[in-house]
């Protein structure tokens, strides 16, 4: 199995199931790592910086960035391959965005969603694309382990109002679902949404995260009328504040019935925010 990606959340999880299964993973990092039980690393930048394979891969994982996948994909055409990568739900929930570069961000992810399928259809190689909500559970997100961080240095956790739905997925939970998916080459051109098992307001999602950390902190609420404020005085943070209201969520519905796979509600430990240690 060809992995790219796998230095990152998913592959925390995917590489010990996948070498549960006996399964050899060829795995693809920018910089040199260490070999480990049942994976060899190979040291390569997507998209025209990837060496050239020692065998032709029966299964290609990519668990990070799809554009620059989906242009090596183009150039390599693995015959016969199973594809399985991930895209984002911000394909759809940016679209139509107030902030041009996030509506540019929805516009990439969706066109390297359709030349992956381009690529895929010209090499004869079965694909589905995965595309999740918002990633937790391996320490390594960008989203909410910077402010568990935060809160471990200051103390204070930051509770924005928010009448907004969030569904953050487990990244074991994406890991189980790139399996089933290679698992079932009969599904080809699938788009499947992955979200977690429950649907909660942002600031029920915050308060549960605090709720999860080892250490105390004061709860600081930052009410609506100063997030109004602080989206008028920084545009960098107007995509983000102004989301807040939004629903960002997935419906697993397509996921389940075609995968089997059921992700769990939100209810991290301590351990989701903490990285790994390198094997
Ligand atoms: N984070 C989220 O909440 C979220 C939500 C929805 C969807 N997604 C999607 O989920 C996937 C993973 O997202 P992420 O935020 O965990 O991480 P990411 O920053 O998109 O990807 C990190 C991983 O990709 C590899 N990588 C990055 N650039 C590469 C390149 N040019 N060539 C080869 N490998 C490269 C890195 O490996 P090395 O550093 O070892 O090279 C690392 O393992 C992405 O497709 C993202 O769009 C993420």
């Amino acid at each position: 199995m060809l992995v790219f990606g796998a230095s990152g959340a998913i592959g925390r999880f995917l590489l010990p199931r996948l070498r549960a299964a006996g399964v050899p993973v060829l795995a693809v990092s920018r910089r040199p790592r260490p070999a480990h039980a049942g994976v060899s690393w190979l040291e390569g930048a997507l998209p025209d910086a990837v060496p050239a394979l020692p065998v032709a891969p029966a299964g290609i994982v990519s668990l990070g960035p799809l554009g620059p996948f989906a242009q090596w994909l183009d150039t390599v055409r693995p015959r016969g391959a199973r594809v399985v990568a991930l895209s984002s739900m911000s394909a759809q929930s940016k679209q139509c965005s107030p902030v041009a570069a996030e509506r540019a961000i929805a516009a990439a992810l969706q066109a390297g969603e359709a030349r992956l399928a381009r690529a895929c259809r010209a090499a004869q190689a079965s694909h589905v694309v995965l595309r999740p909500t918002l990633i937790y559970g391996a320490g390594l997100d960008r989203s909410l382990t910077p402010i568990v961080r935060r809160a471990r240095r200051l103390r204070v956790f930051p509770l924005p109002a928010g009448r907004g739905l969030r569904q953050p997925v487990h990244a074991d939970d994406i890991a189980l679902a790139v399996l089933a998916a290679l698992a079932r080459p009969q599904l080809d051109g699938q788009v499947l949404a992955i979200g977690g098992g429950e649907q909660l307001s942002a600031v029920q999602m915050f308060a549960r995260v605090r709720a999860s950390l080892p250490f105390a902190t004061v709860p600081l609420p930052l009410p609506a009328v100063l997030l109004r404020a602080g989206a008028r005085l920084l545009p960098r943070l107007r995509g983000p504040l102004g989301r807040l209201d939004e629903d960002l969520v997935a419906d697993n519905a397509e996921l389940e019935r075609l995968l089997d796979v059921h992700p769990r509600p939100f209810a991290p430990t301590a351990a989701a925010w903490t990285p790994p240690t390198p094997p």
